[in-house]
């Protein structure tokens, strides 16, 4: 589905809505409505379970937004948490200078695959790595993108903001909205937002709302180790809001102003390291694909433009309606966080390794996952429009969303199929009572019994049970499947025990 039509969908059936819609919204800021904060809370539950109740070395804290300062001195937020920004004189719009390369380069990449569509039609047994690597057109355009990729990230790296200028003149990129190449010098832009602590307005004073979540668990390294007595290898877990003042804040939920974060630091000896990133790279895309993510919509990206704490890190990019982008980071942050914060409070923050009989600063790989970057994956993998028979056997379209049932916001619907028929509504109310307790269940009375399945397919719902006449006879029920469409008769007195098992599968 195109990525217009998931935000409507969004809208309309209650997943996300702007913030603070009544007064015309707050740019790159969204609400979870009745659906999507069901969603969305299922999500970190998946996340949750298979992090840390699948892990007995993985325990997880919940830590203060608002942390001392100085945290974000030693992280180096303050003094290198920068985008690179720059001006169109004519048309007066700010942007991300990278974004604009990068936006400069993915149209040499859609060029290559558009002709990688071209010859997939024309050829039979096509073998596209083949093609890609021995095709005049494609090779060259690919040395360019490797070109332009390795300027950037060298030119981000030491902070070159004349070179970025430059490479925006010499690539001939026009503004998107004036056509004009009349650009301001490239300036960095600090990220977080900041307010101040009490009443007194000072430098020493301010807050800073924090940008990640990881601050929260490195500074309580100690305090976790000593109270849960792990031993390395061993990870701490978080979910939580973090907030970023983004420039270029666009693509719906993707980048927003304030998100939330499912992040685990895993401390780990110094040496072993980069045995424990490819370890966590791959036990993350597992993590997707058990989720029912295709593998074709699933890519690793190495880093070269390599963060101020990292030796290693890669994306895990989905290929959102937008192109391929960052859903997932896995960082190898050595020991620069731990350091940083030992040297800048004075306390000592060393593991004593009973084995080794010595005290030293363990390394860091850390996994980190935007929730609403998620959300906005599941949705837009799983939206789909669908022909299928209606109960006269012609052509109809639905909407339907073929989230996991472990995702979805309603696990079952319970439908009379009658509702001025108080025989079968009292009856559908009595399967909804019993069954409440144990299953996010709605009951639905309103509108006619397809338009209900409508409705409930295209906010994921699994299940449909409809209660009819026969159900007052011989006291069995129809259990709808969402996807296969399939409805089977089973008794009332069985129904939890078959709902817990599909919806444990
Ligand atoms: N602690 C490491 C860290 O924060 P990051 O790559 O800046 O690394 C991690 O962010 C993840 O957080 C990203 O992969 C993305 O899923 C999510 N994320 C980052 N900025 C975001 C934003 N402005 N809006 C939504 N999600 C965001």
């Amino acid at each position: 589905m195109d990525f217009k039509s998931i935000i409507a969908h969004c809208k309309e059936y209650g997943f996300i809505f702007q913030s603070s819609d009544i007064y015309d919204g707050l740019s790159a800021v969204y609400d979870y409505g009745p659906n999507g904060v069901e969603l969305k809370n299922n999500i970190k539950k998946y996340w949750w379970r298979s992090m840390v109740q699948m892990h007995e070395n993985i325990v997880g804290i919940d830590a203060a937004i608002f942390m001392h300062p100085k945290t974000w001195k030693a992280s180096g937020h303050v003094d290198a948490f920068n985008d690179p920004l720059v001006d169109n004189k004519d048309s007066k719009k700010r942007y991300r200078a990278d974004v604009l390369i990068e936006d400069y380069i993915a149209k040499i990449e859609a060029k290559n695959n558009k002709d990688v569509e071209k010859a997939k039609k024309k050829f039979d047994n096509f073998d596209e790595t083949m093609f890609r690597s021995t095709n005049g057109r494609i090779i060259e355009r690919q040395t360019k993108i490797t070109q332009i990729s390795k300027r950037m990230a060298d030119a981000m790296t030491a902070g070159d903001m004349a070179e970025m200028k430059q490479i925006i003149v010499d690539l001939d990129i026009a503004c998107p909205i004036s056509g004009s190449k009349n650009w301001t010098d490239v300036r960095q832009f600090n990220l977080m937002f900041s307010t101040q602590l009490g009443n007194i307005a000072g430098e020493e004073d301010k807050l800073y709302l924090r940008p990640e979540t990881a601050q929260g668990i490195f500074v309580n390294f100690l305090n976790v180790q000593k109270s849960t007595r792990q031993k390395l290898p061993f990870g701490i877990a978080q979910i939580g809001k973090a907030f970023r003042n983004e420039i270029v804040a666009r693509q719906f939920i993707f980048r927003m102003r304030e998100f939330e974060q499912m992040e685990m630091q895993f401390f780990v000896q110094p040496g072993t390291e980069m045995k424990w990133y490819e370890y966590w790279k791959e036990t993350r895309l597992k993590w997707h694909q058990s989720l029912g993510t295709p593998s074709e919509k699933l890519r690793f990206h190495d880093h070269d433009n390599l963060a101020h704490y990292a030796n290693a890190a890669a994306d895990i990019q989905f290929e959102f309606p937008f192109g391929f982008k960052e859903l997932e980071g896995i960082h190898s942050r050595t020991d620069f966080d731990l350091k940083a914060h030992q040297e800048l409070s004075g306390k000592k923050l060393q593991y004593f390794d009973p084995d080794k009989n010595e005290n030293y600063v363990p390394y860091v790989v850390e996994t980190s996952i935007g929730c609403d970057r998620m959300f906005l994956a599941v949705l837009s993998n799983a939206l789909q429009e669908e022909t299928i028979p209606d109960s006269k056997g012609n052509d109809s379209t639905r909407t339907v969303l073929k989230i996991p049932p472990t995702l979805a916001p309603v696990k079952c619907a319970i439908l009379p199929l009658l509702k001025n028929k108080p025989e079968l509504t009292s009856k559908a109310r009595e399967v909804f009572e019993s069954l409440k307790g144990s299953f996010n269940c709605q009951y639905e009375e309103k509108d006619a019994i397809g338009k209900r399945y409508r409705r409930q397919d295209a906010i994921g719902t699994p299940y449909c049970v409809t209660i009819d006449f026969d159900t007052l006879e011989d006291g069995s029920v129809t259990l709808r499947d969402r996807d296969s469409l399939n409805q089977t008769r089973i008794n009332i007195d069985d129904l939890k025990g078959v709902l817990f098992n599909k919806l444990m599968d």
